[in-house]
């Protein structure tokens, strides 16, 4: 095991440094549009810039590499002066600390949060990283720059990446290389430490939730102290996001402002620490969660960090969620730059639980059809002997009393209905109910002679081991192969408990929390390889794993079991400022909604769920004529709609926090389509629905304005300017609980 892993290590080191070229040019910039680093090698200053922001760092006069900079973009020759250390504020403050340091090691006397902490073998566990060397490189993905760190004495060598995307994006990780003749343990890596200006009046937002209320939106003070980020479950998990946004309190907005934000592309247990520092600056550490961390690492052997993205706007919330949304419609979904978009899903699994069979699935996919809907998924509950959630994970076979025939039959007519088919898989599961783990117990993850945790009757396969990769990929890769499945929904329904690693030495069983996830993401790439035209979910009973680790392989989400569409507008907000609304499946389900008990009208369910990746999941056979009739009124329309609502800029024009009211807009790529949804929640005193002002359009140009329903949008003129648009904006007629419409703008002039 361990040798594989320095293997591969270092010829991932030696094929990345071998096929880039060095900048030889001391102050070499490219065009202010793009993302540029520029070296100042006299001030031994990097400025990186994209997109809004600029980026700097230096080396000072204790040889250590610290943060200039980072914020509002610098244009031109900078005033930047020569980087020096911090003085000592207190005999409790040095140097190290009060410095700004770019990924400072635990060691000379650092009080504040290490980026990497080591133990060497003779017990020593100070490292101090002095700065050794540089190479830039420009590759067709951008510029690159790698800054080459060595501790004083020891020959620990780390590398900070740091790569510039035209979004307006910086990201950056490290790999951690031991080049000393003896093992020593990592017990602390991040990817890297970002550093803000001395404030005290940062505010920041971020995302929280459980399971069935994910997504919900945080803002707050940062104090003095550690406000820490994190999922300890092995997996990202539902209760935070590895997302974060800083603002300035009582000068950010949704629409200007300054902000900071970032986000981890990690599927495992994460950590992003935000630090008020004695000096009043926020520090950030992002990486692997040190809880329950140790990864060995032998002579000549690396560790390479998950990757932290970066970004700066001055234009407000708003504004940092679209950067994103671009930046992983453009550079991190399957299929970038161009993300196909997301058909519209029949699934089946509120409509019918684990009772499926070949004549309910084909009774639903016939109507689903009808309505207009493009993929058939059949959820849980076909394969094995899943009756219900104590038997059957882990056994990947047909069930044959439920589908007698096989897959086939009803594959064959769900392409003659013009649709294609999906289904649902929990790879890294396994049921003690099942052939699999009464063949090989062992493979369950656990400590030996303790009792196992199970959750939802099962327990988490160990995914690190290379004979549970390769059944789970031998498996994965038999399905796709012998049946015509163009979508898998991949479930993970429980976080680890006992993470033991038995059949590893002692000293690298700690791995597992490394292991596990690259194993998942080689899982994913490889079948993906050996099927290109196969798209993945990513579902953790809801959304228990969005990140941009997953989302690297995984067309789409689900981003919560909670389908009732009044909750799913908080929800739907939340996921919007972190993630691309075009990755977010979204269901029509029946009520009384099974959650809130909740019963919302048919067309605010359908206008609510169509603010993203629509999808339905009711039971559809038992729709009226009538409730056909609007569904399929409904998916039509949101086909007209749906490249700008999944691909154009998102504008939260009324957030649903704390409000009756909401209204949410998108423009499209080429700016010649918009379309906006406004949501009555609850009407009280009969007021009218507040006048929903437009965003994002062009001033000068005409609009031919359409109303989805012309009965709630009395008096709207044919055509308006983009000024009018947005200044006057649009009066709408909306009344009672549950109502919602919808406006569509198009573009005339050019
Ligand atoms: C959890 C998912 O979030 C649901 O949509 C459904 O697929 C169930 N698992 C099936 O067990």
């Amino acid at each position: 095991m361990a040798l594989n892993r320095t293997a591969s290590a270092s010829l991932q080191l030696m094929s990345r440094f071998s096929l880039l070229f060095v900048v030889t040019v001391t102050f070499s910039g490219h065009s202010l549009a793009q993302g540029t680093i520029r070296y100042d090698a006299a001030k031994q200053i990097w400025q990186i810039s994209t997109g809004e922001m600029t980026y700097a760092i230096g080396v000072n006069d204790q040889h250590a590499l610290q943060t200039m900079y980072w914020g509002r973009r610098l244009e031109g020759a900078s005033a930047m002066t020569t980087p020096r250390a911090y003085p000592e504020t207190a005999s409790f403050d040095p140097p190290v600390s009060t410095t700004p340091l770019e990924y400072a090691g635990w060691g000379g006397g650092l009080t504040t949060e290490p980026a990497l902490k080591i133990s060497f073998p003779d017990g020593n566990r100070s490292l101090v990283l002095d700065y050794v060397d540089e190479e830039r490189t420009a590759g067709p993905g951008g510029e690159q720059l790698e800054i080459r760190l060595k501790d004083r004495l020891a020959e620990v060598y780390v590398h900070l990446f740091y790569k510039v995307y035209p979004q307006g994006i910086l990201a950056r990780w490290s790999v951690i290389e031991n080049r000393t003749k003896a093992s020593l343990t990592i017990e602390r890596a991040a990817s890297a430490t970002l550093n803000l200006p001395p404030s005290t009046h940062y505010e920041m937002n971020w995302l929280t939730g459980r399971w069935g209320a994910e997504w919900q939106l945080h803002t707050a003070a940062i104090q003095a102290g550690h406000t820490v980020l994190e999922s300890r479950r092995g997996s990202t998990g539902h209760q935070t996001n590895p997302w974060f946004a800083i603002g300035q309190a009582g000068e950010t907005t949704e629409e200007a402002g300054p902000v900071w934000f970032g986000e981890l592309g990690w599927s495992g247990s994460w950590q992003i620490d935000l630090e008020q520092t004695d000096s009043r600056r926020v520090k950030i550490t992002g990486g692997y969660n040190p809880f329950d961390f140790a990864y060995p690492l032998t002579a000549g052997q690396a560790l390479t960090t998950p990757v932290f993205y970066a970004g700066y706007t001055g234009k407000g919330r708003g504004e940092a969620s679209r950067i994103l949304h671009r930046f992983q419609r453009e550079e991190i979904l399957p299929g970038a730059p161009r993300p196909k978009l997301r058909p519209i899903i029949y699934n089946s699994w509120e409509a019918t639980e684990f009772n499926v069979n070949e004549a309910g699935q084909l009774a639903l996919a016939e109507k689903a059809a009808s309505i207009g809907v493009e993929r058939m998924v059949i959820d849980d509950g076909w394969f094995g002997q899943r009756k219900n959630d104590h038997a059957g994970l882990g056994d990947w076979y047909v069930n044959q009393e439920k589908f007698p025939h096989g897959l086939k039959p009803v594959i064959d007519r769900v392409h003659q209905l013009g649709m294609d088919f999906g289904i649902w898989v929990e790879p890294e599961m396994v049921n003690p109910d099942s052939d699999l783990y009464r063949k090989h117990p062992e493979w369950a993850m656990n400590f030996p002679g303790r009792p196992r945790t199970e959750a939802r009757n099962q327990l988490v396969l160990n995914l690190a081991r290379e004979d549970v990769k390769a059944y789970v990929l031998a498996f994965l890769d038999k399905l796709v192969t012998e049946n015509d499945i163009a979508f898998l929904k991949w479930d993970y329904n429980r976080n680890w408990s006992e993470p033991g690693w038995d059949s590893a030495a002692p000293a690298e069983q700690k791995e597992i929390y490394v292991r596990y996830v690259d194993n998942l993401y080689s899982v994913l790439s490889e079948l993906r390889r050996r099927h290109p035209k196969l798209e993945i979910e990513s579902c953790s009973g809801g959304g228990g794993r969005v990140d941009l680790g997953i989302l690297k392989r995984t067309e789409e989400v689900w981003p919560s079991d909670n389908t009732d569409a009044l909750d799913r507008l908080s929800i739907q907000d939340g996921f919007s400022h972190a993630y691309t609304p075009g990755i977010m499946v979204a269901w029509v389900t029946d009520v009384p909604n099974f959650l809130d008990k909740r019963s919302i009208p048919l067309e605010f369910r359908f206008l609510v769920a169509m603010s993203g990746a629509l999808g339905i999941g009711s039971d559809v056979t038992k729709w009226n004529a009538d409730e056909t009739a609007l569904a399929q009124r409904m998916v039509a329309f949101y086909k007209t709609v749906r490249p700008t609502v999944q691909q154009g800029s998102l504008y939260r024009l009324v957030s649903p926090e704390g409000s009756e009211q909401s209204a949410v807009e998108y423009v499209g790529q080429d700016g010649r389509q918009a379309v906006a949804f406004a949501y009555l929640h609850s009407q009280h005193y009969g007021e009218p629905f507040q006048t929903v002002r437009l965003a994002g359009l062009d001033g000068a140009a005409t609009y031919r304005v359409k109303a989805l329903d012309a009965a709630k949008a009395a008096r709207l003129p044919e055509e308006m300017t983009g000024n009018e648009l947005m200044g006057m904006g649009i009066s709408l007629r909306l009344a009672g609980d549950y109502d919602a419409t919808a406006i569509v703008v198009e573009k005339l002039t050019q």
